[in-house]
């Protein structure tokens, strides 16, 4: 379990988040919907170390530190550096072996072995989006944070993403916490959906996708999940 425990973060005097609370089971994949400006983005970067909470605290269950891994919004690729580069960084910033074995099964996987030596602006969308997955999985992190990992896709690209992501994620069963506008990858990805309130910076719902749902009652839980949304904006 990854339990986050009474977090509060404020910008200056502006408290965007206040005693934030949540139970996360490992290997699971946790979708976060939530209005506009409710502290989505605020809540990954404080849980990376990018901002600095007020107060609270991570605890994992083992009591070892918590590797985590953040793509943020546009995936924070670094222009300067080719793909090989921006994938190995992490690792390189943490001192870490490299499972060349590994690293290439997670490239082949995600079809961009071919693209290694060139620059982000060479990429499109869709492929720079899989150099930042490739980039946190290499990690293995304990805890992925992805912000909007897909909103910035195509339709279609979108969805060869989203396998590409669940392929990897049945593999290496990474905790993932996720940011998404919409709410059918919400359920298509997420095995609990979180709702956050725009008023409180809190979790007002924790639904529980069932992925055996059959096909007519997947379509009343997305709308069952658009109302509990639609209640908030
Ligand atoms: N660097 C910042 N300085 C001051 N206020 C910020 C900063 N970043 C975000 N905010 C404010 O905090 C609130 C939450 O923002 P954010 O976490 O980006 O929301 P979301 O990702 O849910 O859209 C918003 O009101 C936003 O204007
Ligand atoms: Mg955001």
């Amino acid at each position: 379990m990854i339990s986050i425990q009474n977090l509060t973060v404020k910008y200056a005097q502006k408290t965007v988040l206040k005693d934030f609370s949540l139970d996360m089971n490992r290997g699971e994949i946790y979708a976060l919907i939530g209005p506009s400006g409710s502290g989505k983005s605020t809540l990954l970067k404080a849980l990376c170390g990018i901002l600095k909470g007020e107060s609270g605290r991570i605890i994992y269950n083992s009591g070892e530190d918590l590797s985590i891994g953040y793509v943020p919004q546009l995936y924070g690729l670094l222009d300067w550096k080719n793909v090989k580069d921006n994938i190995y960084l992490p690792l390189k910033l943490k001192d870490r072996e490299k499972n060349e074995k590994e690293i290439s099964d997670i490239l082949h996987s995600l079809e961009i072995e071919d693209i290694l030596n060139r620059y982000p602006k060479e990429l499109s969308g869709g492929q720079r989006q899989r150099v930042a997955l490739a980039r946190a999985f290499i990690l293995q992190p304990d805890l992925l944070l992805m912000d909007e990992p897909f909103s910035a896709l195509d339709a279609f690209t979108s969805q060869v993403s989203q396998k590409l992501f669940l392929k990897l994620w049945s593999r290496y069963k990474v905790t993932t916490l996720f940011i998404t506008h919409n709410i059918q990858e919400a359920v298509n990805l997420g095995q609990h959906i979180l709702i956050m309130s725009k008023l409180s910076g809190k979790i007002v719902e924790n639904i529980t996708n069932d992925k055996e749902l059959a096909k007519e009652t997947r379509f009343q839980f997305i709308n069952q999940v658009t109302e509990s949304f639609e209640k908030l904006i």
